[in-house]
């Protein structure tokens, strides 16, 4: 059976991952501008200099997103191409290349959806303290007025943040990502709290200037725990261990969505955080909850628990189970799991923002990228994507990580999750056997899963 009917397909990227062009046309630096010069941050000392060099291929790109098919394309503006001080004069070349790409994808009928923030960071506004600076909520406000009143006009779909539990808990808790730092705790509480803040208030200026009626959210790692069975204690137990907090971690749903969604701190909050003397006041709270017209999710991968006497056992994954090429289990069921976890809790259309796999793929003899994998993959997690919506859990569409192989963060050019494959020496590009695949998918609506 197809899908429901406008059930958008697509595919994402973002800015630092594919664009390259680090220094073209004055843009400024980034966080990650700056951490892949730091030896040892990065594999084998990989960079987002040239990336995909998406910044001048990007009509070529478009081409290849019309040849998948693709209905959506979701992309990240780099914040320092636009300002390269992170704040104050705006950089009318970095504008322009967004102008274009808009311009270039709508021509082809395909709806642009933005993330404001992926990551990179404006390193000027980092090296005046970054998320833990009391304004960083208004710079972020400010750029999003500046690219609102750009291109409010012709972009519909809007997500502020990427991932807030990455760029927090890596970039500044476990210090793996940029900026690399490795703070403590109540720093942490800071930083969430800016974040927040910044969230709030990016979408209040997004509904007060982008003038095309807006879809707004934001695209925090969906996550979500697989109950051991159908019996309600494991049920419940998988439930409860993303909504009530126990310890201080990043990796914790309630943390990151309670907020902005229902205008509250997450159960244990207080007992967790309050020692470190830094809080989220009721008019914080006030600020961080707007209203948002979806929920956009990234999901990858998920834990598996069981209720036990005294609580809750997470289960480990047999030896040998499947894995990708990140090392993070393949669980399908997951999916389902985190949408019906997501739906019921937080009540919000939901949009899947990532979601894919990296492989070991290269091209053929034959010319060809034969990712088999990522068929099996894809088609296995869009089924139980289908079970939730077949529940009556509304899902608005299923945008694909990634369009290309790109700079993966930490892991550099090492991980492929692309639906085109990118010869970094030439820039060429491959439709993947995926990438194929997926355009038929698009075109029977998923009834060919
Ligand atoms: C997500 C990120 C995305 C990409 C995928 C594999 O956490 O949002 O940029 O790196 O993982």
């Amino acid at each position: 059976m197809a899908f429901k009917d406008g059930f958008v397909w697509g595919v994402a990227t973002a800015s630092y991952q594919i664009e390259g062009g680090w220094q073209d046309d004055g843009k400024g630096p980034s966080v990650w501008d700056a951490l892949c010069r730091r030896p040892g941050a990065v594999f084998q000392g990989h960079t987002g200099d040239v990336a995909c060099d998406h910044y001048h291929r990007y009509a070529e790109d478009a081409d290849l997103l019309t040849r998948l098919g693709a209905k959506a394309y979701r992309f990240s503006v780099s914040w320092p191409r636009v300002l390269p001080q992170g704040v104050g004069k705006a950089n009318e070349p970095g504008l322009a290349f967004y102008d274009r790409l808009v311009d270039t994808l709508l021509e082809r009928g395909i709806e642009p959806y933005l993330t404001l923030f992926h990551w990179d960071y404006p390193l000027a506004l980092y090296h005046r303290g970054g998320w833990l600076h009391q304004d960083s909520p208004d710079w972020f406000a400010d750029y999003t007025r500046l690219i609102a009143e750009r291109l409010g006009d012709r972009v519909g779909f809007w997500m502020t943040q990427n991932e807030p539990q990455c760029y927090l808990g890596l970039g500044h808790v476990t210090g793996n990502h940029a900026p690399g730092l490795k703070l403590g705790w109540g720093e942490f509480v800071t930083i969430h709290r800016n974040s927040l803040l910044a969230h709030g208030k990016s979408v209040q200026a997004i509904r007060a200037y982008a003038k095309r009626p807006s879809q707004i959210s934001f695209a925090p790692v969906g996550s979500s725990t697989i109950p051991a069975s159908l019996d309600s204690k494991d049920v419940d137990a998988a439930r409860d261990r993303d909504d009530v907090l126990t310890h201080p971690t990043c990796w914790h749903r309630a943390l990151f969505l309670d907020p902005p969604i229902l205008g509250t701190l997450p159960k244990g909050f207080d007992e967790v955080f309050g020692k470190y003397g830094v809080t989220i006041s009721d008019d914080d709270l006030r600020t961080i909850k707007q209203p948002l017209d979806f929920l956009g999710l990234n999901y990858y991968s998920s834990q598996r628990v069981r209720a036990t006497e005294n609580g809750v056992e997470r289960l480990e994954y047999p030896e040998g189970y499947p894995q990708t090429n990140m090392g993070w289990p393949v669980t399908p069921e997951g999916f389902y799991w985190m949408v019906k976890q997501h739906w019921e809790r937080y009540g919000l259309p939901i949009l899947i923002t990532e979601n894919g796999m990296a492989g070991t793929d290269w091209v053929s003899d034959d010319g060809a990228v034969h990712d088999p994998q990522r068929i099996d993959f894809t088609r296995k997690y869009l089924r139980e994507l289908k079970r939730a919506m077949d529940e009556g859990m509304d899902v608005r569409g299923y945008l694909h990580w990634s369009f290309m192989d790109n700079f993966e963060w930490a892991e550099g050019y090492s991980k492929r999750f692309g639906l085109v494959h990118v010869d970094y020496q030439t820039q060429k590009r491959t439709i993947k056997d995926s990438g194929h695949w997926y355009r038929t998918v698009i075109e029977a609506n998923g009834a060919n899963l």
